[in-house]
């Protein structure tokens, strides 16, 4: 009797584990339920505006966003978005949780290593940002010893490791509360994309950008490495807007 309690817990242990197994999959977006192919899934990080941010009623928006929906539309698909951490996004590509990132992300070589990118579709570089009454600091090398904010796993973190000690640079998951720590002193600069900061400039007010940039980067969208029917079909979506003047209308909505 012992014996038989014994398998039939067993049993019920390793039903719940098959059962919960399956809905975490679910979750994950790794299930092969048909419904799912009439769905695109963009993986973003909304605290990049006007890249991608969240709107009056909380929605994901932004230049980023209207792209994306270009390109869901063009393949009769249905967008889903996905707010996560930047740093996040290629390993939310490979586990097939996402199809595509949609995150203001500069295409680097040690990135291309891990997924692939579509053709550039934004120019960009690295600028500093600091306290509007700031004097001393006139650009990127006036930063040595002082304490600088950094989105992590970005190329601005990346810059940062490159030219300051470790121990100086601050990573924040949301840059949003960089800013929050310069307007309290507790950063004396940020690095950050140029477009961004001057959208933060514009929304927060009290800071300014130093040196202009002083890095040259392209945006592009990165698929899973070998996905090449999407990054096709992106490329694709990329030319028409350019070409038909809408990709123009978004710049203009956005910048
Ligand atoms: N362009 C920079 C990079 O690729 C920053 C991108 C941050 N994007 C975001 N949505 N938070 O590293």
């Amino acid at each position: 009797m012992k014996k038989f309690l014994f398998y039939a817990v067993l049993c019920c242990a390793v039903l719940a584990l098959v059962v919960s197994g399956c809905t975490s999959t679910q979750e994950t977006g790794q299930d092969p339920d048909p419904e799912d192919t009439e769905k695109l899934v963009m993986g973003t990080n909304a605290d990049f505006p006007p890249f991608e941010f969240r709107n009056e009623e909380n929605e994901v928006d932004g230049f980023d966003v209207d792209i994306a929906k270009a390109i869901a539309a063009a393949l009769g698909k249905e967008l889903v978005i996905e707010d996560m951490e930047f740093g996040g996004l290629t390993q939310a590509l490979n586990s097939n949780r996402i199809d595509m990132a949609v995150a203001g992300i500069t295409i680097t070589d040690l990135r291309l290593e891990e997924v692939d990118f579509s053709d550039p579709y934004h120019f960009a570089g690295q600028t500093v940002v600091v306290l509007e009454d700031e004097e001393n600091i006139e650009s990127v090398d006036d930063l040595e010893g002082l304490i600088v904010a950094v989105q992590l796993g970005t190329t601005g973190d990346l810059e940062a490791h490159e030219r300051f000690e470790k121990e100086n640079i601050r990573q924040y998951n949301k840059i949003n509360e960089g800013f929050l720590d310069l307007a309290n002193k507790r950063v004396d600069a940020i690095i950050i994309d140029i477009p961004v900061a001057e959208r933060y400039i514009e929304i927060k007010g009290g800071c300014k950008t130093v040196g202009g940039a002083f890095t040259e980067e392209y945006f592009g969208i990165a698929v899973k490495k070998e996905n090449t029917e999407l990054l096709t079909e992106i490329n694709n979506v990329l030319a028409d807007l350019k070409e038909s003047g809408k990709f123009d209308e978004f710049i203009n909505k956005w910048f």
